[in-house]
């Protein structure tokens, strides 16, 4: 056989492969087998670059990595869908159908899961995948075809040779990629992603396929757009057709001849939320019959034939076996439910917070009683309420104890505070916490001190201060025992070296780090950012007046009374004292004097910080850390680069990541943010589904509006993260979509 047909052999048996393993999940050959056709693929196109073509499978990661995204137009646009929680909003779902539809027309629905993830569109001409794209703002997206290329179970070519095919889905990340990327960003001192849905989103926005080709991404397909050349007269026909062809169609679905069997379908989605590999947010019922879609017709946003029914936070019942009391690093006294076990959500839920005496108290909680829990942002359990039909006689209310229960000092609970705390700062409790969060990963990252051992070195008198790590003598800490859950005994043994290869590294890591490891109230992991920056190393910081400086900053724009007054001048020169080191986050003149300035650094920050570095503590820990020859300095931040210097920003909307990781960037390339868009403003950052406010008001004033990848093409090149040579924005590809209803209000 000739190489041009062994070529064409083998891409057609690896297309095979990958829709039965990434569409269809059944392979056939092993991962050994399937390798050895890549590589003789590879090898032959190698020979013969001549023959290799777009379509091939080696072809999926390739291209050199973006400046920015072209823009691209939908055609017809990307809708959204109307949204409810209620069952009765389908009722009068169905009823408008009847109304709309000539009397005698018959149609069924069809049940879909809600993916919660990002809008996609596919085109395949004559069966070739030639352009990917977001949804934008649904009449125009991002052109992101290389990207979408290297998610493998979309197919490069299909068996259908109609003129136009445009399918549209959803990219996803799994629950489970979602975690392993989140540690892996966390590990690389990145901010991790709030939700796979976030981590989706920034994905496809990389500008690097290769980047995004690492990233776990999946997609669904479940709806058309444009079509020539085929027609499917319902819907389940047509993902029959798109499934027959190889591509993924949603793993579940119901086809429901009325009302009654559609709820009925919803809740059996419902209990099955959790078993998808992707997260879902509800149910989406779409009238079967897509003959009949042009006569419903859609409104500014959403077509008429479908409805998402979105899902409550769940809820479970469980009973209330115990009140246990927890002592945190800070001393706080933390009293945790201890639950009779039930499943929520997802997992099994044995305890949950009962955060402090108020709380305990207004909810009226006692020891024995039947509790509603649920999960509060999807993930930390809690006490809702209690069902008192159910309370047993005799429930007494809980009362907090008088005593440390760990090291049975003193507890105080001061004026105006909710918290009870043990006032004694050798408490056991105290001291594992105070080394459990200098040790963990976002602090100093000495992973061999986890679990069980933190809290085993406190005990055994080894350490008392965070800072004893430095003195431990390696042989007696390999040499020190270690009882694990099953009561065995284990040495520490080679795990030292471990240790002492992380404290090494601990030296050169950034002030932030150090700053977060000390455990210094309301300095969590962003805020210790903050407060490092204006600073050159930990030493500086305690000659340094400028928290001080902030917090009288503070108190003059708060004794502020009209911009007449003599305080307008000692405050405009505070704030432009801070701006020269960095603090000014935004100066807007247009604003009332006590909203005009904005600075990185918050009150509450400034007054933690500045009592932390008059305490007795810090100076000690200032003393030990010169004796260890450790002065932690703030990373190299870019300097102040020109790439967006001049330029002032409003962002509205949600990005890939939060929105301080896009004001830093704006700021450390010269640029300043604002909180309004006014006539000054020169671009309006726009995520999905933008604020109006601010949205209307820069339509109106004809500001140019940026979506992220246009921002960071700003930045350019590469990540943006290195200011550079500074790029002329472009005026906005073309005209903002406008929602209809935008206009309300203006004009
Ligand atoms: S049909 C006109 N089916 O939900 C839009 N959408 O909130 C046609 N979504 O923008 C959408 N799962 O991104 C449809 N099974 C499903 C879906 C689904 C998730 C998304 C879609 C849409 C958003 C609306």
């Amino acid at each position: 056989m000739n190489d041009a047909q062994r070529i064409l052999d083998l891409r057609e048996a690896i297309r095979r492969h990958d829709r039965l393993y990434y569409v269809e999940a059944r392979p056939v050959i092993s991962d050994r087998e399937y390798d050895a056709l890549w590589d003789e693929l590879a090898a032959l196109e190698r020979a013969n670059p001549g023959l290799v073509t777009p379509d091939s499978p080696t072809q999926r990661v390739s291209g050199e990595p973006l400046a920015k995204f072209n823009r691209v137009r939908h055609d017809p646009p990307m809708q959204s869908l109307d949204k409810t929680y209620d069952k009765a909003d389908l009722a009068q779902f169905d009823a408008f159908l009847r109304r709309r539809l000539p009397e005698g027309t018959a149609w069924d629905y069809v049940v879909e899961p809600k993916i919660d993830g990002v809008s996609l569109s596919l085109l395949y001409r004559h069966g070739t995948l030639v352009r990917a794209a977001t949804r934008g703002n649904g009449v125009e997206g991002d052109d992101i075809t290389a990207n979408v290329r290297t998610i493998r179970s979309i197919p490069l070519t299909l068996p259908c040779d109609a003129p136009t095919l445009e399918v549209r889905g959803e990219v996803y990340m799994t629950r489970e990629g979602f975690a392993a990327l989140n540690r892996a960003e966390e590990e690389a001192g990145r901010e991790p992603f709030a939700n796979p849905r976030n981590a989706a989103a920034g994905s496809l926005k990389l500008l690097d396929p290769r980047e995004v080709a690492k990233r776990p991404l999946d997609a669904v397909l479940y709806a058309a757009g444009a079509l020539e050349g085929l027609a499917f007269p319902t819907h389940t026909e047509m993902m029959r057709a798109f499934a027959q062809w190889g591509l993924r169609t949603p793993p579940w679905q119901r086809l429901c001849l009325d009302l009654g069997q559609v709820y009925a379908a919803i809740d059996e989605l419902e209990g099955l939320r959790h078993a998808f590999p992707f997260e879902i947010d509800g149910a989406v019922v779409k009238v079967n019959q897509r003959a009949l879609y042009p006569t419903l017709g859609s409104t500014a946003h959403a077509p008429s034939s479908a409805r998402a029914y979105k899902y409550a936070p769940e809820q479970a019942r469980t009973t209330l076996r115990a009140i246990t009391v927890q002592v945190g690093r800070s001393g706080v006294l933390t009293p945790v439910a201890e639950l009779e076990p039930v499943a929520l959500a997802g997992s099994v839920i044995a305890r949950a917070t009962l955060h402090n005496a108020d709380y305990l108290r207004e909810k009226d909680i006692r020891v024995g009683d039947t509790v509603e829990i649920s999960k509060h942002g999807d993930v930390i359990p809690a006490v809702d309420r209690v069902v008192p039909e159910l309370r047993p006689a005799g429930a007494e209310p809980f009362a907090m104890p008088a005593r440390c229960p760990v090291c049975g000092g003193e507890v105080e609970r001061l004026e105006g505070e909710v918290a009870t705390r043990c006032v004694n700062p050798e408490c056991p409790a105290q001291r594992v916490g105070r080394l459990e969060l200098f040790v963990s990963r976002n602090a100093l990252d000495v992973a061999a001190i986890g679990g069980r051992m933190a809290e085993a070195l406190v005990q055994a008198g080894l350490v008392t201060q965070p800072l004893d790590l430095w003195s431990l003598d390696p042989a007696a800490l390999a040499a020190f025992r270690l009882t694990a859950e099953d009561g065995t005994e284990r040495r520490f043994g080679k795990k030292a070296q471990e240790v002492a290869a992380a404290l090494e590294r601990a030296r050169g890591l950034p002030l932030h780090r150090w700053l977060f490891a000390l455990g210094i109230p309301g300095i969590g992991v962003t805020a210790a950012r903050v407060v490092a920056a204006p600073f050159a190393s930990f030493s500086a910081m305690f000659s340094d007046p400028l928290f001080d400086d902030v917090l009288a900053f503070y108190e003059a724009t708060a004794r502020k009374t009209d911009d007449r007054d003599l305080l307008a001048g000692e405050i405009v020169t505070r704030a432009q004292a801070l701006a020269a080191r960095g603090l000014l986050l935004r100066d807007d003149p247009e604003k009332p004097f006590r909203d005009r300035f904005l600075l990185t650094v918050k009150p509450e920050m400034a007054r933690e910080m500045a009592k932390f570095l008059r305490s007795a503590h810090a100076r000690r820990v200032a003393e030990r850390l010169a004796g260890l020859g450790i002065d932690p300095k703030p990373v190299a931040e870019a300097p102040v680069g020109a790439a967006l210097a001049g330029k002032s920003f409003v962002i509205t909307g949600s990005l890939s990541k939060p929105r301080e990781a896009f004001e830093r960037l704006i700021r450390e390339n010269g640029g300043t943010v604002q909180s309004a868009v006014s006539k000054k403003t020169s671009f309006l950052l726009v995520g999905a589904e933008p604020g109006g406010g601010k949205y209307a008001k820069a339509l109106a004033l004809g500001t140019p509006q940026l979506d992220e990848a246009g921002f960071l093409a700003l930045l350019a090149p590469g990540e943006g993260r290195e200011p550079s040579r500074p790029v002329e924005p472009e005026a906005p590809a073309a005209q903002p979509y406008v929602q209809d209803d935008l206009f309300g209000g203006l004009s």
